[in-house]
């Protein structure tokens, strides 16, 4: 089975790039990817749909958890995932995350990342549901810009791994459950071309984009998740949406990051009367699980009838302040705002993805030769709800997972060259593209949001539905394949969000708003 869009393209036309490995994505999961690769003995190809800055993983703010701490231990760690995870964490992965993610920490340090130090070495910060203080953070509030430095200078003196940027994924190249490659359009010369490689590795980042308010980059527009559904992979888990419970919502202003480590460090939340509201909602009160802050934050917001709630940090020291988190005080008081003296105003925007393409232990998906790891993929690590700063350790201890497999499997695998078909879809008609992207985000964020319902999912699929009709035309820019992909993937979380009749972690459904025992298990969707 080819996925979709390779109909209309015949192979013997399209110029033709041979690598043995191929990585999808320039975020922390396909760069250690890469480099675990490498350091198996393999040659890998590394294509990224920006620049290779344009990743979830350069703007992550508050860190990556791991029992480093003289009073944490990899099961404390375990404890605190599956709490988060709210009853639907894959167990045997949750250990292999804790007891692994030690592990990979020391090689990103020998690499060179530099965490913050404290007084008795590495720093360690508090965020929500963490029973310990155990986060690693780099430069105050730019961790994931420091992971990312660090791998990046070690690749750019190795070789045997290439980076080519501005090179967008169209679809996966699949046959008899088989994956042999990737065709891609680059969107500098504005062609298509063929990466056909003995392994694909989708490392492609989450899904914020598909929500009007979300702390994701531009580039997270599903499209791993979307080609792996075309080419009929497994997809697990869609409903489970997280909603950061602080982004910032200053009129006109983008809605920027506001980390969990900022309640952390004690900030505390108040409603627009400056009513401080958590503790009346948990007893960890600002820092009980995100489900519960977010869904909080709306009570409150609707109560008040206000589009946010305040965000206050004002009693710390302003020197502190500064210090822990540089980036975040510059950027607000380029708004216009000084969060060492004044309140922020806040709301959920969506920020992770827990679903996604179902791997193994190993990375391995549902398609033979076709590996995932970080976001894009779904092992069940996060249960319903991710533990904060767990993304970015399941981005290493997958990705270093994939590279043992495929060395172990590299000498088995072929390398096939395929004719395609040249059967021609139909010429693009003049759609507006723009419109119809803005238009997914308004239905995701009103209908597929944080709240949810029968009603308002079952009008988001009829809607989705619709524009299924699009699929049959060629896409011949970025636009089109990104918003493609969104509205193929805002269906699939429709779809498994109408069928959890329950609420659990991120999914929350207002006419079934209670935890369902019976429910406990997993949503597996496939295309036919
Ligand atoms: C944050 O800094 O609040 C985000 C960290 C995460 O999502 O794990």
């Amino acid at each position: 089975m080819f996925g979709q869009y390779l109909k209309n393209f015949d192979s013997r036309e399209l110029k033709r790039v041979e690598t043995e490995y191929l990585v999808v994505g320039g975020g922390i999961a396909g760069l250690f990817t890469a480099w675990s690769a490498y350091q198996q003995g393999a040659k890998v190809t590394i294509i990224t749909k920006q620049s290779i800055i344009d990743s979830n993983t350069d703007k992550a703010q508050g860190g990556i958890a791991a029992a480093i701490g003289k009073h944490d231990s990899p099961e404390i760690h375990m404890q605190d995932t599956l709490v988060a995870g709210a009853g639907l964490c894959n167990e045997s992965a949750v250990k292999m995350l804790v007891t692994e993610g030690v592990d990979r920490i020391e090689e990103l340090i020998k690499i060179g990342v530099n965490f913050d130090q404290g007084v008795d070495g590495i720093a360690l910060a508090w965020e929500g549901c963490h029973s310990r203080a155990r986060v690693l953070h780099a430069n105050g509030d730019s961790t994931g810009a420091e992971v990312i430095r660090g791998l990046r200078e070690k690749i750019a003196k190795t070789p045997e791994i290439t980076i080519m940027e501005y090179q967008v994924l169209v679809d996966l190249l699949v046959e008899d459950n088989t994956c042999y490659g990737a065709l891609v359009f680059d969107s500098q010369s504005q062609t298509f071309h063929i990466f056909q490689s003995k392994v694909v590795v989708l490392a492609t980042g989450g899904i914020g984009q598909l929500y009007k308010h979300t702390t994701n980059p531009e580039v997270a527009t599903a499209d791993g998740i979307a080609a792996a559904w075309r080419a009929g992979a497994e997809i697990m888990d869609m409903e489970f949406v997280q909603f950061h419970p602080t982004a910032l919502a200053l009129t006109g202003m983008p809605s920027f990051l506001i980390s969990e480590a900022v309640r952390g460090e004690g900030a505390i939340l108040r409603n627009i009367h400056h009513e401080r509201f958590m503790p009346n909602y948990h007893e960890m009160a600002e820092l009980a699980p995100r489900d519960v802050v977010s869904k909080a934050i709306f009570n409150e917001m609707t109560n008040t009838a206000s589009h946010h709630v305040l965000l206050d940090i004002t009693h710390l020291d302003s020197q502190r302040i500064k210090d822990r988190f540089p980036m975040i005080v510059a950027t607000c008081l380029r708004y216009g705002l000084d969060i060492t003296r004044q309140l922020i105003p806040v709301a959920p925007a969506a920020h992770y993805m827990m679903g996604g393409i179902k791997i193994n232990m190993w990375g391995e998906t549902s398609i033979e030769g076709l590996f995932c790891c970080g976001e894009s993929s779904c092992i069940g690590v996060h249960g319903a709800n991710r533990l904060a700063s767990n993304s970015l350790l399941e981005g290493l201890v997958i990705s270093e997972r994939v590279a043992r497999r495929y060395a172990s499997l590299k000498e088995i695998r072929k390398q096939k060259q395929r004719i395609f078909s040249n059967h021609q879809l139909k010429i693009a008609t003049s759609y507006d593209y723009e419109e119809l992207r803005s238009s997914v985000k308004n239905i995701m964020e009103k209908k597929v949001g944080l709240l949810r319902t029968a009603e308002g999912l079952s009008e988001a699929l009829d809607w989705f539905e619709q524009w299924e009709r699009l699929f049959d035309y060629e896409v011949n820019n970025v636009m089109e394949i990104e918003v493609r992909n969104m509205l193929t993937v805002g269906k699939l979380v429709a779809e498994a969000a109408i069928l959890r009749t329950e609420s659990r972690g991120g999914h929350f459904r207002q006419d079934y708003p209670y935890t369902v025992a019976g429910w406990c298990k997993h949503i597996l969707l496939k295309s036919s």
